[in-house]
């Protein structure tokens, strides 16, 4: 099948690419770079090249001649703006990155024969519900984002429903992602030795954080609350692994390959929470190091838990995770920030 994969620089785009490139797919990334790490596409090219289109999804005229030029069967669509805080403050670029250009990639896919879509959609457009069913955030809850970030994505999501709707030969899959976290599993002489990871800039993921304070890359951190509803008072999240996340992606194409499966909406996570004082044990068990956490005011917008109800996916899918283990996600994380200091 002839794939592209917008985002592939990025994060999760790069992992899931990682693992196409190990089977006989015909690979093509496109990415504005804004985000994405060039480093990543050329650590990945060892394992096998693929085409590499730097373009902006706001250039439409070019995305549309590009689509034209290229049979593709399918669009992985990764490229967006992720960070809810900026969202608030800056809600065009959200609506611009993600709902207009999502729009214009759907048009564009639309005009040329384009009729296998994967999303990359969020949790976080079930808001901050009360009662969180016994088995978690199921797919038919209501959605009721709180921010910006999540408004852009539930508006991508509903203009994918009504194009499938109006095209019947157009089909998607919505993946609406909990906290994903770790990198690459790749073992080098036993040893964990993740070849690619999450590249960002003042990082504000709890893990991502939480490994560069034992790296003493910041020399401490906080817990964003103590006062919820939780088990321990700190936030509970379903942390996924980014190697299982790209997995449910491989999925998603024998999925929408077979004439009986129709477009829908699938959760990614584990269905399991971790508070965030969870989280920061696990680090500190695994690194061997004992850092400074002070206690903070509850950061805005953060909702006290997500966890996801996975029954779905894995029933229409047969996804499976491997690394359900948050000691191994932190573990990666940790490996792959060691490695690019
Ligand atoms: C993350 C993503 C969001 C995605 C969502 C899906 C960001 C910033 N967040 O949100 O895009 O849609 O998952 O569920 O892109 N915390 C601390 N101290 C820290 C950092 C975090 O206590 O230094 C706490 C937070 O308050 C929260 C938990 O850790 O309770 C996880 O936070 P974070 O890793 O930022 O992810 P989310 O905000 O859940």
């Amino acid at each position: 099948m002839k794939i592209l994969i917008t985002g592939g620089a990025g994060y999760i785009g790069s992992h899931l690419v990682k693992q196409l490139l190990n089977t006989n797919h015909n690979i093509t990334i496109l990415d504005n770079l804004s985000t994405g790490n060039i480093e990543t596409l050329n650590t990945i090219k060892q394992i096998r090249d693929f085409d590499f289109i730097e373009l902006d999804l706001k250039e439409f005229k070019k995305v549309d001649k590009f689509l034209a030029d290229n049979n593709f069967d399918m669009i992985f669509h990764f490229s967006a703006s992720i960070l809810v805080s900026e969202s608030v403050k800056n809600p065009l670029k959200y609506y611009m990155n993600n709902t207009v250009n999502t729009t214009n990639l759907i048009n564009c896919a639309i005009k040329n024969g384009v009729n296998k879509f994967v999303f990359s959609s969020t949790a976080t457009l079930y808001g901050d519900v009360k009662n969180i069913p016994k088995d978690g955030l199921h797919e038919k809850l209501p959605t009721n984002p709180i921010n910006p970030y999540g408004m852009s994505k539930l508006m991508s999501e509903q203009i994918l429903q009504d194009t499938a709707s109006a095209h019947s030969n157009f089909k998607f899959v919505i993946f609406r992602y909990f906290n994903v976290a770790g990198a690459d599993i790749n073992y080098i002489d036993g040893k964990l030795s993740p070849r690619i990871g999450q590249v960002v800039q003042n990082a504000t993921h709890l893990i991502k954080v939480a490994s560069e304070v034992a790296l003493g890359i910041r020399d401490k951190m906080a817990i964003f609350g103590e006062d919820y509803d939780t088990l321990d008072g700190s936030g509970v999240r379903d942390y996924i692994h980014v190697d299982d996340l790209a997995s449910a992606h491989i999925r998603a194409i024998d999925y929408l390959d077979d004439i009986n499966n129709k477009s829908d909406i699938f959760n990614i996570g584990y269905g399991k929470g971790f508070s965030v004082r969870e989280v920061i044990e696990s680090m500190k068990r695994v690194t061997k190091v004992d850092f400074r956490v002070n206690i903070e005011g509850r950061r805005d917008g953060d909702p006290a838990t997500l966890i996801a109800d996975n029954s779905k996916i894995k029933e229409m899918m047969g996804w499976m995770p491997k690394y359900d283990d948050l000691d191994l996600i932190c573990e990666s994380a940790y490996k792959w920030e060691e490695g690019i200091i």
